[in-house]
């Protein structure tokens, strides 16, 4: 059964990964996510770029997915190099109905984010499984700077005490003894808060405490979901406008059902 799903699970990475690389184009910049998922996108651009004898440059979001990348030998710049990005094709460990996203699930949520934030178009690849109501199930990572870590914890479980969240819970990823190092040499907090009321208003709370370098909360970012199935299907949703802020919406895996927003 647990066999079934995992088989189920990579077919459903493999679709929407292999499907992604649809959205690329010669000459494009692309931003490379990180996780299970985005690496299997890796590997395909690097089959359609041989394929085609593409010419694009590709910015990394970690020293995994770079790694792969560069064994692939797909051209790496950095991001000051390019400055603007075509595209990022990235995973998730939460999407919500209107697009919002919860990651850093594989401590790249920095990276991640920067490399979203100067891109045209996020698409993100993912099984439906990632598929929520509402985000928060997922511990929520918050990277913070090493120095007086414990200190910017506690101010962070006070500001979560006050806040619209079912859980209070922060625990410094890795333990104490020795803690996670992030790609540029920070900490990660995951904080376990069972369901999050308003993300807007989450995500300011805790930027606003000194030692917070970033959060997991992906607002506002994603452009395009492509959502693999089980049966290698695939089903391409695109965001329509920030309207969606304003209204109420079906949910993300009832979209997916009825093939509502299609691509
Ligand atoms: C890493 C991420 C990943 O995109 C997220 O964890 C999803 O990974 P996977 O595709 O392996 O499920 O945010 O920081």
């Amino acid at each position: 059964m647990a066999t079934n799903s995992r088989v189920g699970a990579n077919a459903a990475k493999q679709a929407a990964a292999a499907r992604a690389v649809h959205y690329v184009e010669d000459g494009m910049r692309i931003g490379l996510g990180s996780g299970t998922t985005a690496s299997i996108f890796v590997r395909e651009l690097a089959k359609a770029v041989d394929r085609n004898d593409w010419n694009v440059s590709c910015v990394s979001t970690s020293s995994n997915t770079a790694r792969i990348a560069d064994d692939l030998g797909l051209k790496l710049v950095s991001l000051n190099e390019v400055g603007q990005l075509d595209i990022v094709v990235d995973g998730a460990d939460e999407i919500a109905p209107e697009f919002n996203l919860l990651k850093g699930g594989g401590g790249a949520l920095l990276q991640e984010k920067i490399v979203a934030a100067a891109s045209e178009k996020m698409v993100v690849v993912a099984d439906r499984t990632k598929l929520v109501e509402s985000l928060g199930s997922f511990p929520l990572p918050v990277e913070i700077t090493r120095f007086g870590w414990m200190s910017t914890k506690n101010r962070l479980e006070t500001a979560l005490g006050r806040s619209d969240v079912g859980g209070t819970n922060c625990r410094i990823r890795g333990g104490e003894t020795s803690p996670f190092l992030t790609d540029e040499g920070n900490y990660i907090l995951d904080l376990s808060l069972g369901w999050i009321g308003d993300p807007y208003k989450l995500d300011a709370e805790i930027q606003s405490i000194p030692g917070v370098i970033e959060t997991g909360l992906f607002l506002d970012l994603a452009t395009t979901l492509v959502i693999g199935l089980a049966n290698g299907d695939v089903r391409e949703l695109r965001r329509r406008s920030f309207e969606h802020r304003k209204q109420p919406s079906a949910s993300a895996e009832e979209r997916v059902k009825t093939g509502g927003e299609h691509v």
